[in-house]
């Protein structure tokens, strides 16, 4: 049962009611995403709820609307707590819209020469196996149930890998989930990450490389994935962050019609960004200037870091002062006509292949507040996504659910789902408030004592992935269940073995 504290969602459990009327930005998403009535400059969308093809879930946001960084500017070095952050409230009546339906998989359409679907990346189906497998877990029924009510959702940098380098236990952890254990059955898991930055299929076939098991779209929720919900309401956005142009990409495969990168503006006006040092041929060639003082731009997607922080503050300050995202006006009043901006998440920091964690997208979304705070006097206004939102996790949910189906045909959410996970201010205290069991690892930003004392892990901390995955699947399927599997395993003979387990 999701958890989250009755006064995120109002006092009676329910959205709140009218936003204050001072604040536009409020009234935008009140407009838009509670009332179904879209603002006069988006007026042509599509409203929540009247889509024919399932429209999109609203979830209230759980984190406040108004900018976070007024507390920061005068101390900087005071490292800022989740649980204080989360102490404010959400009275603006913003929702987060996620994707109704479930995700089509982008991989199971797949199919041999001979006609056999299979999907890319996995294992050979070992005949031998499979028989066995499913003999031995008809005969063990109770353990394969249990097996199949539990769930696992990971966190991906700092609990499977650093950048591109295997944290080794992540491997382990995958063969046993994926089989190699004496059921030869399937646990379930989902990915959940706060990650951004490369269409869903090609960091699944990176993932997958790295971890040497096959990782599916179908299983797979980056930052910004339920972010394609936001394709109904947004016909321009500007897309921020990423490497190359991979964010564009992305937009377009959520279905947003026209995308506007940074990069396009710059070919189009390079006087826009007077500190950026270097435009390359490549980035030119690759760029789509237009005259974008024609352009009314809806919306600002901040889909992952920034790698020119000059360029892109500069471009969404102009932005979120122009006259309805028009670039190069003025408007009369900023605050009333300002465009809203997402972000893909709020994690200050993120594990990489150097010893000490480095900023993230958290970071550059405080310095654009602390600047707008500065130059206009008045708080940004902002959405933002990702772990420990609400929406993140409930449409985890929807992914799990949807898992379950494609592996054991069963579509349904396990019981017993643990998170797993570095951070304490995403993936542990998203996880307490949404009911999952919570397991903090040692191997990324969490490099504490005992437990975090402001987000503590409500199953345990513990050195690194395998450690924990070992005891809660201890835990739910016994303390003697074997993490391998072995093709000499003879049902019949292990017959006696597997009834004194159960
Ligand atoms: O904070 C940035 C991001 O890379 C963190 O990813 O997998 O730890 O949620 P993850
Ligand atoms: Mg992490």
């Amino acid at each position: 049962m999701p958890a989250f504290e009755d006064k995120e969602l109002g006092a009676d459990g329910k959205r709140p009611e009218t936003p204050s009327s001072t604040n536009p930005m409020v009234e935008h998403l009140h407009k838009v995403f509670v009332n179904g009535s879209p603002a006069k400059h988006h007026s042509t969308l599509e409203v929540p709820g009247e889509n024919e093809h399932g429209g999109t879930i609203e979830v209230p946001a759980t984190r406040s609307a108004i900018a976070e960084s007024e507390a920061l500017m005068h101390s900087l070095s005071m490292s800022p707590s989740q649980v204080d952050r989360r102490g404010s409230r959400n009275s603006f009546g913003a929702s987060l819209p996620i994707p109704r339906s479930k995700r089509q998989s982008r991989l199971s359409s797949v199919a041999t020469a001979d006609g056999r679907p299979t999907r890319p990346g996995m294992p050979a189906i070992q005949p031998t196996r499979e028989i066995l497998s499913s003999q031995l877990q008809d005969m063990s029924s109770i353990t394969t149930s249990a097996a199949k009510n539990m769930a696992f959702a990971f966190d991906i940098d700092g609990v499977l890998v650093h950048g591109d380098r295997l944290i080794p236990e992540g491997k382990r952890v995958l063969e046993i989930l994926n089989g190699d254990n004496e059921l030869g059955i399937k646990i379930p898991h989902i990915f959940l990450t706060n990650g951004s930055g490369k269409p869903e299929a090609a960091r699944c076939a990176q993932l997958s490389k790295i971890l040497h098991s096959p990782v599916s779209t179908e299983q797979f929720i980056q930052s910004h994935t339920p972010m394609s919900a936001l394709a109904e309401y947004y016909e321009t956005v500007l897309v921020v962050g990423g490497e190359n142009y991979q964010c564009r990409e992305v937009a377009k495969e959520y279905g947003f019609k026209n995308i506007i990168v940074p990069n396009d503006i710059v070919a189009a006006q390079p006087t826009i960004s007077p500190l950026k040092e270097f435009f390359t041929a490549e980035q030119k060639a690759t760029s789509n200037p237009k005259d974008f003082s024609k352009i009314k731009i809806n919306a600002i997607l901040v889909f992952s870091d920034s790698r020119d922080y000059a360029t892109d503050l500069q471009i969404i300050m102009d932005l979120l002062q122009s006259e309805d995202g028009v670039l190069g006006t003025m408007a009369k009043d900023p605050v009333s006509q300002r465009i809203p901006i997402y972000f893909s998440q709020g994690d200050l920091l993120c594990p990489t292949e150097h010893p000490v964690p480095r900023m993230s997208q958290g970071t550059f979304r405080i310095a654009l507040e602390a600047i707008y705070k500065a130059v206009t006097g008045v708080e940004l206004e902002r959405v933002v996504y990702g772990k420990p939102e609400l929406a993140t996790y409930k449409y985890a949910d929807e992914v799990m659910a949807s898992w379950m189906g494609t592996i054991h045909n069963d579509e349904r959410l396990p019981e017993n789902i643990y998170m797993i996970g570095d951070n304490p201010q995403s993936d542990i205290i998203g996880g307490n408030m949404y009911g999952w069991k919570t397991c903090l690892v040692r191997t990324g930003v969490f490099q504490g004592g005992e437990n975090d004392e402001k987000n503590p892990a409500s199953f345990g901390v513990f050195n690194n992935v395998l450690e924990a995955v070992q005891t809660a699947v201890k835990k739910e399927l016994g303390e003697d269940f074997k993490f391998n599997w072995s093709d000499a395993m003879n049902p019949v003979t292990a017959s006696h073995a597997i009834s004194a387990i159960e």
